[in-house]
């Protein structure tokens, strides 16, 4: 860990001070609700950290993509409540995030309550990393920490903009976690390593793949990416998405690593015309499409994962939120979850993912690190540096 956390932060600096503090509540919301509060808890550490040494917290985030205007159902208001159930404090909500509500709300603060502003993108100048909203922002507080690992990718105003404006900037918790486990999976990992990659797109992972790649001991492929890799092995992918733009990269890869590269060898498949449900060999005709791996296919990626000190997952292995094809995910959570009780490090990423260790009623404690990042996780992993925490303080 290179930058300074808030444990670096002498007692008596923080005593009575305003903390703007960046965190991501971007959160799934449904009916009203927020559906999964992973993210949230993440915060609480440096919340409470804070809270106890007197400072006056100030919490801000984005939620989903506002475009720069004020839209009711991007509302950070009913994480308020979520937050406050979660720190036994009351939780003053700024209706805005800069100008005189959240000046006001800032006044207010006292004791254990704390300001949650509502959400950054409903400003423009957020996302467009203006330098006038960044001090607008900077003028509610005098020391600057990111918790806020997930967005970290993002050269925003509230994430790298207020560089200009923090003589402090420090590392949460929930960042300095993330960096501790990343970190060893992308540099350093114990041996034996497996990583199994899936989901839809090649296109985000492709430079975290690569550099894992160079690390990993074994390294699975299953979801609808591996169709660029049979394709790039000259195979027939039938009606499956092949990623043509990503092809030669995949192809040097197969022809540097194959020997460690392991694809699929059957897969379950749902017919086009009446939707009835079969398994076929990775040979893929027109016509079918494919939904999970196979059984074969399960058996053999738990295999590989056997014994295995550290293990990094990212991305379900077909389309697990139906049912019908979340076997294969679900194997392959519950196995990474024997694995760590076992005594294997186990590494989880992204948000997908953590969806699907829930499906498959997997806890939070029987892997050692879910990572809170979806793009964010898979650039660090690709080894470049996130803007985010580019401008944290170094140790
Ligand atoms: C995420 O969910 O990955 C982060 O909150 C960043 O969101 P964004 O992709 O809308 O910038």
């Amino acid at each position: 860990m290179h930058c300074k956390t808030v444990v670096d932060l002498p007692d008596e600096l923080i005593a009575g001070k305003r903390v703007f503090l960046r965190v991501d509540y971007n959160v799934p919301v449904e009916n009203g609700k927020v559906k999964e509060d992973y993210r949230i808890r993440s915060s609480i550490p440096t919340i409470e950290h804070l809270l106890a040494r007197d400072a006056r917290v100030i919490i801000a985030s984005h939620m989903g993509r506002p475009r720069g205007e004020r839209k009711e159902e991007y509302s950070l208001r009913l994480v308020a409540d979520v937050l406050s159930e979660m720190i036994r404090s009351e939780v003053i909500f700024a209706e805005d995030v800069v100008g005189e509500p959240a000046h006001k709300a800032v006044e207010k603060l006292d004791g254990r309550r704390v300001v949650l502003l509502e959400n950054l993108r409903f400003h423009p100048g957020e996302e467009k990393n203006d330098p006038e909203f960044a001090k607008a922002l900077a003028s509610l507080a005098d020391i600057y920490v990111n918790d806020a690992f997930s967005t970290s990718h993002r050269a925003h105003a509230s994430t790298f903009g207020v560089k200009d404006f923090f003589n402090v900037r420090v590392a949460g918790f929930s960042v300095e976690r993330e960096l501790r486990f990343l970190t060893q999976i992308r540099d350093d990992p114990d041996h034996p390593f497996a990583v199994i990659i899936g989901g839809a797109k090649i296109k985000d992972k492709l430079g975290a793949m690569l550099k894992l790649m160079e690390k990993a001991d074994r390294f699975m492929v299953g979801g609808a990416i591996s169709f660029t890799f049979f394709r790039a092995m000259g195979q027939d992918t039938g009606d499956n998405p092949v990623e043509e733009e990503h092809l030669e990269p995949v192809k040097e890869a197969l022809g540097k690593y194959r020997d460690k590269i392991h694809l699929p060898e059957d897969f379950v498949v749902v017919d086009e015309k009446d939707e009835s449900i079969s398994y076929i060999t990775s040979e893929v005709k027109a016509g079918t499409c494919v939904r999970d791996i196979g059984p074969v296919t399960v058996t053999k990626f738990i295999s590989l994962m056997k014994g295995m000190r550290t293990i990094f997952w990212n991305g379900p292995m077909g389309k697990f939120e139906d049912e019908r094809f979340n076997e294969g995910t679900a194997q392959i959570a519950r196995f990474l979850a024997l694995e760590w009780w076992r005594g294997a490090k186990t590494v989880v990423g992204g948000g997908d993912t953590i969806a699907a260790l829930r499906k498959a009623e997997v806890l939070e404690n029987e892997v050692t690190h879910i990572s809170t990042g979806g793009g964010a996780t898979l650039l660090y992993l690709s080894g470049e540096e996130l803007p985010g925490l580019s401008i944290l303080e170094k140790r």
